[in-house]
């Protein structure tokens, strides 16, 4: 019921931002950088707008080993701790700033790009 009426309200202001200023258009919330393109649902199955879990960003970024091994030169690897392996929406965001959880807790000199 609530998902249904909020694809409703997505597809309403998906239809009037075609005429111009609608201000939340899907346009608008395109994801960051590379996944601009995406269709929603690649993040949003069913519709549920909100963080995907990591799984879904591991079918293209494959394992946390794969995206440690992208910052290895990284001190310490904000994808090797002892944190695990977390949501990867913990720090990286789609539409909006990221965040740097280990500094939750921590002073590392770290921040994610656009923070
Ligand atoms: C449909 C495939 C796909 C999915 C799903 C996906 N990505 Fe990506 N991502 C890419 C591609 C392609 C790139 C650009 C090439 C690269 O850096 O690997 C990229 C790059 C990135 C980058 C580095 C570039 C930047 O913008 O800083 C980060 C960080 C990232 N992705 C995080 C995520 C997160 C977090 C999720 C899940 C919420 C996710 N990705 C889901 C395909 C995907
Ligand atoms: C504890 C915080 C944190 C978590 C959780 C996290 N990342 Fe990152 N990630 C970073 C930081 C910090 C960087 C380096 C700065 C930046 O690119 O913003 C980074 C960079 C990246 C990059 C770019 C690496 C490059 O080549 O420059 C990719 C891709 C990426 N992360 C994907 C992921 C994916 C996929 C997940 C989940 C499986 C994830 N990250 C979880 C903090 C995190
Ligand atoms: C690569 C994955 C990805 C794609 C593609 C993506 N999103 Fe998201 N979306 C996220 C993440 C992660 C969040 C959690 C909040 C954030 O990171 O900004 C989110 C949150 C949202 C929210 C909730 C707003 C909020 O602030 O919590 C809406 C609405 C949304 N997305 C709409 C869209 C629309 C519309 C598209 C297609 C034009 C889209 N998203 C494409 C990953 C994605
Ligand atoms: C909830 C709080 C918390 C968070 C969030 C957290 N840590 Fe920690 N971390 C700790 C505690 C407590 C210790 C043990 C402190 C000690 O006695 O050295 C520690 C120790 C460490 C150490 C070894 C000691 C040092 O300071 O060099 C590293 C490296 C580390 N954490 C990295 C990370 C990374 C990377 C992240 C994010 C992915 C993270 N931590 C997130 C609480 C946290």
């Amino acid at each position: 019921m609530m998902k249904k009426s909020i694809l409703g309200a997505l597809a309403l202001s998906a239809l009037l931002a075609v005429g111009a200023t609608a201000p939340a258009s899907a346009a608008e919330m395109k994801a960051a950088g590379p996944h601009a393109s995406l269709p929603c649902d690649t993040c949003h199955k069913g519709g549920e707008m909100k963080a995907p879990a990591k799984e879904t960003c591991l079918t293209c970024h494959e394992s946390y080993a794969a995206v440690a091994k992208r910052t290895e030169k990284m001190n310490p690897n904000p994808h090797f701790s002892h944190r695990g392996e977390p949501d990867c929406s913990d720090c990286h965001s789609m539409h909006a700033k990221p965040r740097f959880e280990c500094n939750d807790c921590h002073t590392f000199d770290i921040k994610m790009k656009g923070e």
